[in-house]
């Protein structure tokens, strides 16, 4: 029998955004923008592409800027139609008709795996997903004709299982990444049965070079293996630990993500969304192209 289609998604936005500091003393690292576009923006299309509804935000005091972004703002497109400014203001409006914005507060930076675990009051008995508030696949890659939430939800589904996207990536860089043990499998697009994940192991310690790319399809299970799991690697609550409780019982599937990544809170992922954006802009990509000529 299949599951029951995903319908929510977990987005934790607690984090403190230490990576990207002093900017995110004041502004949440996930309205960092692409050109005009902040990085929730493009993870919310994301969700909305996949047919899901409904977004559940784990926030944290000093996020409110991100509840506001996809809120209306009467006086603001009020002011826009008054000077004649349509399209901007049909541009603001858009941005609170996305999706329906559910907010649940992690009082305690926890964990990742505490985050979800925070949600689940809302999230009930049902499948759900989970983005992380800083990664972007870019909607204009051609290599990812789908977005990676839609491809995994409609494996979940299939599979009646859980399923979570991975990439490939240099073995020098698993100990920044959850991995996970796939045995001698290669992972492709088709689900490949996951026997274990490690939250960021040593690259001598590291079970593959897939790792996991911060976009999930799970099934209710899952908020069971949280509840049950002890603190892991940093004291905190790690949903990578859930994960691999959820792989024991042979529930967990991993599948290859398809297409660009952007990892928004690292400098050379920020710099290259912006230059990968900015080259797509018709209204700069000309004069953008010269200048970057220039410097090389
Ligand atoms: C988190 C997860 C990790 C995952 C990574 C993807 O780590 O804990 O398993 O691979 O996101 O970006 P973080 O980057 O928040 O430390």
């Amino acid at each position: 029998m299949q599951k029951a289609a995903i319908k929510k998604v977990v987005i934790p936005v607690a984090g403190l955004g230490t990576r990207s500091l002093p900017f995110t003393k004041v502004v949440p690292k996930e309205l960092v923008p692409v050109l005009s576009t902040p990085t929730i923006h493009f993870i919310v299309e994301e969700v909305v592409a996949a047919g899901i509804e409904q977004v559940i935000f784990v926030t944290s005091s000093g996020k409110t800027a991100l509840e506001d972004y996809f809120d209306v703002n009467h006086a603001l497109v009020r002011t826009l139609r008054e000077r004649g400014k349509e399209d901007l203001a049909a541009c603001v409006e858009k941005t609170s008709q996305l999706c329906e914005v559910i907010s649940v507060r992690q009082k305690e930076p926890l964990g990742l795996g505490h985050a979800v675990l925070c949600a689940a009051p809302v999230i009930g008995g049902e499948p759900f997903a989970v983005a992380l508030g800083d990664e972007i696949f870019p909607p204009w890659d051609p290599k990812a004709p789908q977005s990676p939430l839609a491809v995994l939800a409609e494996q979940a589904s299939k599979t009646a299982a859980s399923v979570i996207g991975v990439m490939k990536v240099p073995r020098e860089r698993t100990a920044s990444y959850g991995i996970v043990d796939v045995g001698a499998a290669e992972v492709g697009t088709t689900p490949v049965p996951v026997k274990a994940t490690v939250e960021k192991p040593r690259p001598e310690k590291a079970p593959s070079e897939y790792a996991i790319v911060g976009r999930y399809a799970f099934g209710p299970e899952i908020l069971d293996c949280l509840k049950s799991i002890k603190p892991g690697i940093g004291g905190e609550i790690q949903l990578t630990d859930a994960m691999s409780a959820l792989a024991a019982e042979g529930s967990l599937y991993a599948s290859a993500v398809q297409g660009c990544r952007y990892d928004m809170g690292s400098l050379l992922g920020y710099v290259s969304a912006q230059i990968d954006a900015g080259l797509r802009e018709p209204s700069i990509a000309g004069p953008l192209k010269d200048y970057l000529r220039t410097l090389l």
